[in-house]
């Protein structure tokens, strides 16, 4: 199975670029519609360093999309030592474009903030222009190296569903990442609880989009690289993708719960109780994007 999906080290290469482009997409959520979701809920310099934590996210996201990129794109020169041949076939095919700009967007993201955490105080630290533009080219690349790509049906609908459900995934999985870490880091805090109700509340309303998001734009994606195209479904690539449903299924179950806690306005949200099923959800999410790595690099039809 893993070699027919390319070997360990395409897999592993293709989760670690999952796990940054997920959790790169999930800092630009955090910053952009949970943050000023808070309003006057949390005090300024909470604001600052919770902005900061999703900044070094990004930044560090970045720099291993830009790693994981110049490893793919070295990869074929491995096996063909032509050096001229294997970099002109590697900038004319698309998937091979597709990297080159994945390493610099992930290169710019990486450079730009970490020098904006160098140079500038806390509160000032805001997103030059530059580091969004790169951020939306992180989210418009993975269809162009997914099955979606080449899909011998609905091409554009393919590459449509799988942008969305990319930027869902990440808004609902990236964003819980830095949610969960800012509220185990706080179990102990003087405004804890205070501070994991108000983040669990601006959260939500995220969550409660994205995550249904995923949902419907999975099972299109399901049937559009297993219904609709021609010929049979491959056992693996099928038997993977109940595996990925499973994994996705006990992730929404634990999401549910910390739902139906956000949405009981009298509860304050207890930093202890909720750390540990926040980490367990992310954990699970973290399977779903291995078995993920695996799918992506598998045949769908036999
Ligand atoms: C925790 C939730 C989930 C995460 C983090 C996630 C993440 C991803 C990622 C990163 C990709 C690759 C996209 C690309 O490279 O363009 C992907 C593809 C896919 N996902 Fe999900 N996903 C989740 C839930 C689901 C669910 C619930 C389903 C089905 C109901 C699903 C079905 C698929 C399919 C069919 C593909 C396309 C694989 C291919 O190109 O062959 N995903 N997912």
């Amino acid at each position: 199975m893993i070699d027919a999906a390319g070997g360990w080290s395409a897999v592993a290469l293709r989760f670690v670029a999952f796990t940054a482009t997920t959790g790169a997409l999930g800092a630009w959520a955090f910053v952009r519609f949970v943050l000023p979701a808070l309003g006057a809920a949390v005090d300024e310099r909470t604001h600052a360093a919770w902005q900061t934590l999703a900044s070094r996210a990004a930044m560090w996201c970045g720099i291993a999309l830009a790693a994981t990129s110049i490893a793919r794109l070295a990869g074929p020169f491995a096996t063909i030592p032509d050096v001229a041949l294997t970099g002109r076939a590697l900038l004319q095919s698309a998937a091979g474009q597709a990297l080159l700009v994945q390493g610099v967007a992930g290169a710019l993201v990486g450079g730009m903030i970490a020098g904006s955490i160098a140079s500038s105080p806390p509160a000032a630290r805001r997103w030059p222009a530059t580091v969004e533009a790169a951020l939306t080219a992180i989210a418009l690349l993975p269809p162009a190296l997914a099955h979606a790509a080449s899909a011998p049906t609905l091409r554009f609908p393919s590459l449509a569903v799988d942008l969305i459900h990319g930027l869902a995934a990440g808004a609902w999985i990236g964003a819980l990442a830095l949610v969960a870490t800012v509220i185990t880091r706080a179990r102990h805090a003087e405004h804890g609880a205070a501070h994991a109700t108000a983040l669990f509340a601006a959260f939500h309303r995220v969550a409660v989009i994205a995550a249904p998001t995923v949902f419907v734009t999975g099972l299109l994606s399901a049937w559009l690289r297993m219904g609709a195209p021609e010929g049979i479904a491959s056992p693996t690539y099928s038997g993977l993708f109940v595996a990925k449903l499973l994994l996705v299924g006990v992730t929404g179950f634990i999401g549910a719960g910390h739902s139906k806690l956000a949405t009981k306005r009298t509860a304050t949200v207890s930093a202890e109780l909720v750390g540990r099923s926040l980490l367990a959800e992310c954990a699970f999410a973290l399977a779903v994007l291995v078995v993920t790595a695996v799918l992506v690099g598998t045949a769908p039809i036999a």
